[in-house]
């Protein structure tokens, strides 16, 4: 097929990586196929409210290193449930007609959905009303089952590892508990492997629930050695006798629901049931900012650049994916609504519990 225009969007929470991803479809698009790349702006927002801009070769010069989007993305523009008006006077609608116009209008051979589980779900169903669209799975929680790892996780990995290293040397300084909340919604990726990396001694994690009783008295028998703990938590962690911890709801999000707060509700009982100091931060979105690491930019690139081939031979309804080390394409009715969760039995969990660290179980 010749591919004269291609759309690209990025969807749903940024991750560093974006822009890789951006430019190894852009750079070989312009260079090998002289076609016309038309950036969407905002993610499914831009396609819904037709905002785009054609993009130049300077726009993607220099970009591998940058994190976020130079497209802009949201969380909150699903065209089949798309939130119009503010709060008190919300209305969701069904704008999907209004994507496949601007589809239509901007004259797309191929639309490049960069995005988690939700674009992606989104992607199938717009490619089920005729539009040819790839997608591309990025998310720092690593929590798709269709790749064996998105880009974004590594990079967000290394920044909690090297908080949690920071705060140990203030933790040992003080005779301190601190508890350090990472990201992760469903899946606890990025605390167990940040955590494992880190040293932290105790982990948690939504896959599995823990006891009060086990943090208590892990906190209580290093104190007795030595004399400080980090306890590495995801926002997504639940105790067995209770659930997660929600910030808000808010219907204009894709995935309405935001986590927040376990790990202030963590320190708080572990100084109340063991008089333990103890100090709690929230690493939040410090880990989707930044540069990429060399991996995520390696990945990004080769994920790009597979899309792209799968466009020029007409493979379209597909997802970008690792498997075993090589990048290909599955079908996206496959790929989408399917977590990758750790499984309690992994590798990694069990080398973790081999050095000592509770896992709160
Ligand atoms: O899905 C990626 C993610 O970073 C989650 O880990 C986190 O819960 C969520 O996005 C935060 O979303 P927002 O940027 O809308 O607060």
């Amino acid at each position: 097929m010749r591919l004269q225009r291609i759309g690209i969007l990025t969807g749903g929470g940024d991750c560093p990586g974006l822009n890789a991803v951006l430019r190894s479809i852009a750079k070989p698009a312009m260079a090998h196929f002289n076609a016309t790349v038309v950036g969407i702006l905002d993610g499914y927002e831009g396609m819904v409210e037709g905002r785009a801009r054609e993009l130049t070769p300077i726009d993607v010069l220099g970009i591998i290193n940058q994190g976020g989007t130079i497209l802009g993305t949201s969380n909150k523009g699903d065209p089949f449930h798309f939130p119009m008006g503010e709060r008190n006077n919300l209305r969701i609608v069904d704008s999907s007609d209004q994507v496949l116009d601007t589809y239509r209008n901007l004259k797309l051979d191929v639309l490049f959905t960069i995005g988690g589980d939700g674009t992606q779900i989104i992607a199938h169903k717009l490619s089920a009303t005729g539009m040819n669209v790839i997608g591309i799975p990025k998310t720092i929680d690593n929590d798709l089952e269709a790749t064996d790892i998105t880009f974004g996780h590594d990079s967000a990995r290394a920044v909690a590892t090297e908080a949690i290293d920071r705060l140990q040397t203030t933790a040992s300084a003080h005779h301190r508990v601190m508890v350090i909340e990472t990201m992760g919604r469903y899946a606890g990726w990025i605390a167990l492997g940040a955590g494992v990396a880190g040293g932290a001694d105790i982990i948690l994690i939504p896959e599995i629930p823990f006891t009060w009783d086990s943090v208590f008295n892990a906190v209580l028998k290093r104190s007795k050695g030595a004399r400080f703990s980090i306890v590495c938590v995801a926002e997504g962690a639940k105790p067995k006798d209770g659930d997660i911890s929600v910030r808000e709801v808010d219907k204009k999000r894709t995935d309405p629901v935001r986590l927040g707060g376990m790990g202030e509700l963590i320190a708080k009982r572990i100084e109340d049931e063991t008089g333990l100091e103890t100090r709690v931060t929230v690493l939040g979105h410090v880990q989707r900012g930044g540069s990429p690491t060399a991996y995520d930019r390696l990945l990004a690139t080769r994920f790009g650049a597979v899309a792209l081939q799968a466009a020029s031979q007409s493979q379209f309804g597909v997802m970008a994916s690792l498997q075993k080390n090589e990048v290909v394409t599955v079908p996206l009715k496959d790929a989408i609504g399917r977590q990758r969760l750790v499984p309690p039995n992994s590798q990694l969990v069990f080398a973790a519990r081999a050095v000592g660290t509770c896992l709160g179980d």
